[in-house]
């Protein structure tokens, strides 16, 4: 693979990242991530408005416009020819002496993107749906800031996986704020669209913006609000959304079937929608 560090695009085993970069030390990074659908990006404006949201939470620079950014997606996919995949794009605060005070202004920040193959439309999980598992939610409090900080999220999926399942809906005063890396959604039993409010306490998708857009302009009901673990259980449907896992039917929540226990039709065709509008 071609990668890109700190302007040059280099073979991936010949890229180097300081030792001292406040991403590897602090997890003083943020990132994105946009899926790549037959060579094209999806949402990159989107991904976009979103970095430069994180970057100014955290009073962070980049001097690299928004073109420029895009031009170098735009080459990474060439390089590598990429078909169906992602781009990953990663600032972190850039490489100083340890301290837990923010280097002298100036200090110029790190800019890494990678590409990576994934099968993405043909994926078997549209077809086969994702078991569920909750567990309590111990991210920090400000997970509307996209940070590389995603220790929990991973220890998170493997507990899920050690239970049987593929992923793990995270829960905080009773209520789910998202999956570990995927906004999550139930059909409620009057068929509305439910999602939880965006705040601080989750991460505002793109996809799930593009989604809520699809589903007004194909008149579904659409609610903003939090719910339970037990009402996602006796929901007609459930279902995730990320970038790269586009709508992800969820068919078992708690080893408790949802629906019928296999992927429903809100799913299967916000999942079509969402293919046809991205192609
Ligand atoms: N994750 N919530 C969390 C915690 C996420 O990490 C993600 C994305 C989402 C969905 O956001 P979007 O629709 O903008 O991709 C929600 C990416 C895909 C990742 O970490 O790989």
């Amino acid at each position: 693979r071609t990668v890109y560090v700190n302007g040059h695009f280099v073979p991936e085993n010949e890229a180097e990242i300081s030792v001292f970069d406040r991403g590897f030390l602090f997890a003083d990074a943020i990132y994105e991530v946009t899926a790549v659908l037959n060579g094209r990006m999806v949402g990159f404006d989107g991904h976009m408005a979103r970095l430069r949201r994180s970057l100014r939470e955290l009073e962070m620079g980049l001097p690299t416009s928004d073109q420029r950014l895009r031009e170098i997606h735009l080459e990474l996919i060439d390089k590598n020819a990429l078909q169906e995949g992602l781009v990953y794009m990663q600032v972190s605060r850039g490489a100083a002496d340890r301290d837990f005070a923010y280097p002298a202004p100036g200090t110029p920040a790190s800019l890494v993107m990678f590409t990576q193959e994934k099968s993405i439309i043909d994926s078997p999980v549209a077809e086969r749906g994702l078991k569920i598992a909750s567990l309590p939610d111990m991210r920090w409090s400000r997970r509307d800031i996209k940070t590389v900080q995603l220790l929990y999220p991973s220890m998170a999926k493997m507990e899920a996986k050690k239970r049987g399942a593929d992923d793990a809906w995270l829960v905080e005063s009773g209520l789910v704020t998202e999956g570990t890396s995927s906004n999550a959604w139930i059909v409620d039993n009057d068929n509305t669209l439910v999602t939880r409010e965006l705040s601080r306490a989750l991460l505002h998708g793109i996809t799930r913006a593009t989604v809520m857009a699809l589903a007004n302009s194909h008149d579904m009901k659409v609610e903003e609000r939090g719910f339970t673990i037990k009402e996602a259980q006796n929901a007609r449907e459930a279902f995730v959304t990320s970038s790269t896992a586009l709508v992800h039917p969820v068919v078992a929540i708690d080893e408790r079937p949802v629906g019928d226990g296999t992927p429903g039709p809100f799913a299967r065709e916000l999942r079509r929608l969402y293919i046809e509008a991205s192609l």
